[in-house]
């Protein structure tokens, strides 16, 4: 790129960011009431207004970043819902709804679908268990999707069906990462970062051949769920714990902005749980 009008706080000379379209729900009531994860321990306490304070702090971050930040109303009783990504999974302006594996959460997919339908997507009612964009992740024209502890992989058929795209499935072998989005960042249409013991051997195999040049999470940032992060191609929002992947992505000409969303990491959930992307 020439010395022209680089705008540094929008790209640099290999990065460009892409204004983006999101979903999120305010915690207004959040809390761990049940167990479905290994994160979670309903015998202690959580903090319900801390949660929504670090939570409007990642909405402020991507309203500052310009990206059209979408909201459904929080169901009491539905603690989880404050974690969007499982809401369902868009692209093409189709919106693949969203069915739980666990009875706490189901509620939560005609919830989404509902709001889907009412802001002019078309929904495809699911005939598969599958957790949305907690599973499934978008990476140029491929769809990376998780299966083992929730996404079942007839669900991923479905979705090759729905979206007639290739899909590569991905089993996960580690329950503290139980969804794709907590061992796979996408950082734009060709690259990605990952956590390799999350896989197994044949995960491995197909993400190293596809991802020659991703980042390795160490084992540490993966821990305090740094590789659920969401970019918009140059802007990587991540845990602000997660040092290592914060470094590496700076080495790499991304541009990492930290938030700290601890209270929601207690229901297992970090920045990318957070956040659906809605791709008209
Ligand atoms: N407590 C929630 C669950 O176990 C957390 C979901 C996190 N979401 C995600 N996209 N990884 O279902």
């Amino acid at each position: 790129m020439s010395a022209i009008s680089p705008s540094p706080t929008v790209e640099n000379s290999t990065r460009s960011a892409t204004s983006r379209s999101v979903l999120m729900c305010r915690p207004d009531f959040f809390t761990v009431s049940y167990r479905i994860n290994p994160w979670m321990h309903p015998e202690e306490p959580t903090d319900t207004s801390l949660a929504v304070r670090q939570w409007e702090v990642l909405y402020r971050t991507y309203v500052d970043l310009g990206f059209d930040v979408r909201l459904i109303d929080p169901i009491e009783g539905l603690p989880d819902m404050v974690y969007a990504a499982n809401g369902g999974f868009i692209i093409d302006n189709i919106a693949y709804g969203a069915s739980f594996t666990y009875p706490e959460r189901q509620p939560e997919g005609p919830a989404y679908m509902d709001w889907f339908r009412d802001n002019g997507f078309e929904v495809r009612h699911p005939a598969n268990i599958n957790e949305g964009e907690g599973d499934f992740l978008l990476v140029g024209g491929v769809i990376l999707a998780g299966t083992g502890f929730r996404s079942t992989s007839n669900s991923h058929r479905e979705l090759a069906q729905v979206y007639g795209r290739e899909v590569v499935s991905l089993e996960l072998v580690n329950p503290d990462f139980y969804h794709l989005d907590t061992a796979i960042a996408v950082l734009d249409d060709t690259n990605i970062a990952y956590l390799e013991s999350a896989f197994n051997g044949k995960g491995l195999a197909r993400l190293r051949g596809l991802f020659p040049d991703a980042i390795i999470a160490t084992e540490e940032d993966a821990a305090v769920l740094g590789l659920n992060s969401f970019s918009d191609g140059y802007n990587v929002v991540i845990a602000s714990r997660a040092t290592d992947f914060e470094r590496q992505l700076r080495e790499r000409g991304y541009n990492p902005i930290g938030v700290d969303l601890s209270e929601l990491l207690l229901g297992g959930g970090g920045v990318k749980c957070c956040t659906l992307e809605l791709r008209r």
